[in-house]
């Protein structure tokens, strides 16, 4: 790293989110420290980041405590510190409460409050500058998700020179759900200060882009954005579709573990060998369906096209945003359908629904999907799920069969799942049972052909082809300055 006037260290390529990509860990002498947590992101874009002075700015997930930047695995981490008024406006309230719900299709009603509006500005800021102090000069900057979606505005007004990047993780909502945001406007322009905004689906660029027609004096031709003359920001803005993925290769590796074989095979045993195992791994958050997909089960156990001895459902629920009330809702209703369930076909020997309110790591992780017959995935919206595609690749035996909904970005890649529509609980009924009963030659079909694609689009490929565009977006502009 060059140092730059202010002595401070500078960096061409810095990556921001609300999150920095560590966890923290109580070493053996007791002192605190941080391991990097196993994420996809982090895995794609360390590589790269160790190569081109990478700097991560983001949350260290404290409260009120201000930590020094630190280096993790040739990652320059720089922590942004949040107060308990913080994440209560700014986390839990305006990107919890209102944009996550509004995002995703308002599955629960959104909720619009000027302090959280004002919060998040002001966090967003906090961010900006993190970045503006460590970026060097024609630096690339990627900015992430919805909790930041006025940094790239915040930094193109400062620093015309940096290259920008926005990916959005969730999805982007039709122009119709948009325009129910009072602060509409500001949210595209935020996003409209990138080069490049990236999104998982074709149809989130397209809503993104109607958007900014409509509410802005943006026009747009084909996938580019254009400001109106004498606009603040002078720069065009592509939206493009840049689907995430996983880390393939490893999973696949993993899931060649003898000691993860093993595992699998005791996970079976412990639940008394049943005839099918049926798995669902979600955070617990009302976007991902649980409910509906719950409700297919028991009635499926009721009427007994499923039979209670021969099958058992693994729900793993890994806690999210304990704070927010409709997360402390959802549990209440997801544990009471749970105690439904159990209470009416478990016998004394035999459970049919081990609900784990626990997170797990990758290689249990892969032990689960190695020991599952059938995934459930029911979201009723979904940026992408990256856990079907984990699956998937856990299975390169060819055995198990993937239940997705229509709903989520993976089902416009992961075509060969069994795809379901989670508010249709007969269809979703129907679909579990020909997933129950499916012949392995086809199962084996349909999962070769999903890991085909899997083994090519890779994360690490996701992020190698968005930073390239957006090299070549940035050259291209700067071109057009010069002439
Ligand atoms: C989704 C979002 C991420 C977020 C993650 C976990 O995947 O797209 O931005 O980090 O959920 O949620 P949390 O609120 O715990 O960060």
């Amino acid at each position: 790293p060059a140092p730059s006037q202010n002595t401070e260290e500078t960096y061409d390529l810095v990556v921001v989110a609300n999150r920095l990509p560590v966890d923290r860990i109580t070493n053996p002498d007791g002192s605190q420290g941080f391991r990097r947590s196993p994420g996809g992101l982090v895995t794609a874009l360390a590589p790269i980041m160790a190569a081109s002075d990478g700097a991560w700015v983001g949350w260290h997930g404290g409260i009120d405590e201000e930590l020094e930047s630190f280096d993790k695995d040739d990652i320059h981490m720089v922590p942004v510190p949040l107060s308990e008024d913080d994440l209560e406006l700014y986390y839990e309230g305006f990107s919890n409460s209102t944009l996550w719900p509004l995002y995703h299709d308002v599955i629960v009603p959104p909720e619009y409050h000027r302090t959280w509006w004002d919060r998040y500005k002001k966090i967003n800021q906090r961010f900006a500058d993190a970045v503006l102090k460590i970026a060097a000069p024609n630096a690339t900057v990627w900015v992430h998700d919805y909790q930041l979606q006025l940094v790239p505005q915040m930094i193109r007004l400062a620093r015309p020179d940096l290259k920008i990047g926005f990916f959005l993780h969730i999805p982007f909502p039709a122009a119709s759900l948009f325009s129910q945001l009072p602060w509409r406007k500001q949210i595209l322009q935020g996003l409209a200060g990138a080069d490049l905004v990236g999104f998982q689906r074709e149809t989130d660029a397209s809503n993104f882009l109607r958007c900014l027609r409509r509410f802005t004096e943006y026009s747009t031709k084909g996938d580019v954005a254009t400001p109106p003359a004498g606009h603040q920001m002078q720069n065009l803005c592509r939206a493009k579709a840049h689907p995430i993925s996983i880390d393939t290769e490893q999973i696949a590796k993993l899931s060649r573990d003898p000691q993860i074989i093993a595992r699998a095979g005791q996970i079976r045993n412990e639940l008394g060998n049943p005839k099918t195992v049926i798995l669902g791994v979600d955070r617990l958050d009302y976007t991902k369906g649980i409910r509906h997909r719950l409700k297919a089960y028991g009635e499926l156990l009721a009427d007994e096209q499923l039979r209670a001895g021969d099958v058992c459902l693994i729900q793993v629920a890994s806690p999210s945003r304990e704070n927010v009330d409709t997360y402390m809702e959802l549990r209440d209703q997801v544990e009471l359908m749970v105690g439904q369930i159990t209470g009416q076909h478990d016998t004394l020997s035999h459970t049919t629904l081990r609900y784990l309110h626990q997170s797990y790591p990758l290689r249990e992780m892969i032990a689960l999907y190695l020991a599952a017959d059938v995934l459930l995935v029911t979201a009723l919206r979904d940026g992408m799920n990256l856990v079907a595609k984990e699956f998937v690749a856990a299975h390169q035996d060819g055995r198990g069969v993937l239940v997705l909904s229509e709903y989520t970005g993976a089902a416009d890649q992961l075509t060969q799942a069994v795809l379901v529509n989670p508010h249709d609980i007969d269809g979703m009924k129907d679909k579990i049972i020909q997933a129950v009963n499916m012949s392995e030659a086809e199962q084996d079909k349909r999962m070769r052909r999903m890991n085909r694609h899997l083994k090519v689009n890779t994360v690490a490929r996701w992020s190698e082809v968005f930073l390239s565009e957006l090299a070549e977006i940035s050259a291209a502009s700067s071109a057009d300055a010069i002439a």
